[in-house]
């Protein structure tokens, strides 16, 4: 007990080795917690050369999926980024895109003038991209890039423009690091194949 726990008359546990109980064992991990964050590091970097200095970047996170990677990204930069949150429609339970995009959630604020970033999980037919991007166009942001932790470069169905790309990857329906499947796996801090696939 230390003496601020003492003090107090609280038993306070010192957790060092704690892992959360993940079972991972029917997975295949295709890329770990040290790779993603060494690229995640290296993408913000990029992102901030980009940008002229002083200027604000708006990262647009792409939820659900985004939000892990948008979380270590925004922690990577510098104090000049404001964010703010979108929601599209996903893919409910299957594992294959049914080409319909729906608005769920919008922004809180407008992007005029503002140089904007879009923050996306994965990259795979393109149409949720393409989508997004010509919505946000529209708004008139001074920049508009985009930023995707994955891309399936073989399942594209429309050629979109990502500026920043993670990892390029087969095609195989992942899970992990923000992705679900079902809800399921957002919290996994690596990203894995689902087994099955
Ligand atoms: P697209 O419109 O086909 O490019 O699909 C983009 C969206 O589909 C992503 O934002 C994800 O939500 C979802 N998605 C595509 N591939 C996967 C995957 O392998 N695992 C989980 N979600 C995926």
């Amino acid at each position: 007990m230390d003496s601020e726990s003492a003090r107090r008359g609280r038993t306070t546990a010192v957790v060092t080795d704690y892992r959360p109980p993940t079972d991972v064992s029917d997975m295949d991990i295709l890329i770990d917690e040290t790779r993603i964050g060494d690229r995640i590091k290296a993408m913000a970097a990029e992102i901030e050369a980009d940008h002229p200095d002083g200027d604000e970047i708006h990262l647009v996170c792409v939820l659900k999926g985004g939000f892990v990677f948008m979380s270590d990204l925004v922690r990577s930069m510098s104090p000049r980024v404001t964010m703010d949150f979108i929601a599209l429609s996903s893919y409910g339970k299957s594992t294959k895109s049914s080409g319909e995009v729906r608005l769920l959630k919008d922004l809180d604020s407008g992007l005029e003038g503002r140089r904007v970033v879009i923050v996306e999980d994965i990259v795979d037919t393109g149409l949720t991209l393409t989508y997004l991007q010509d919505i946000l166009r529209a708004r008139a942001p001074r920049s508009l890039k985009t930023a995707c932790l994955l891309s399936k470069p073989s399942r594209r169905l429309v050629d979109v423009k990502v500026d920043y790309i993670g990892f390029s990857i087969e095609d195989k329906f992942v899970i992990g690091y923000g992705l679900d499947y079902g809800e399921k796996y957002r919290n996994l801090a690596h990203i894995a194949v689902l087994s099955g696939e």
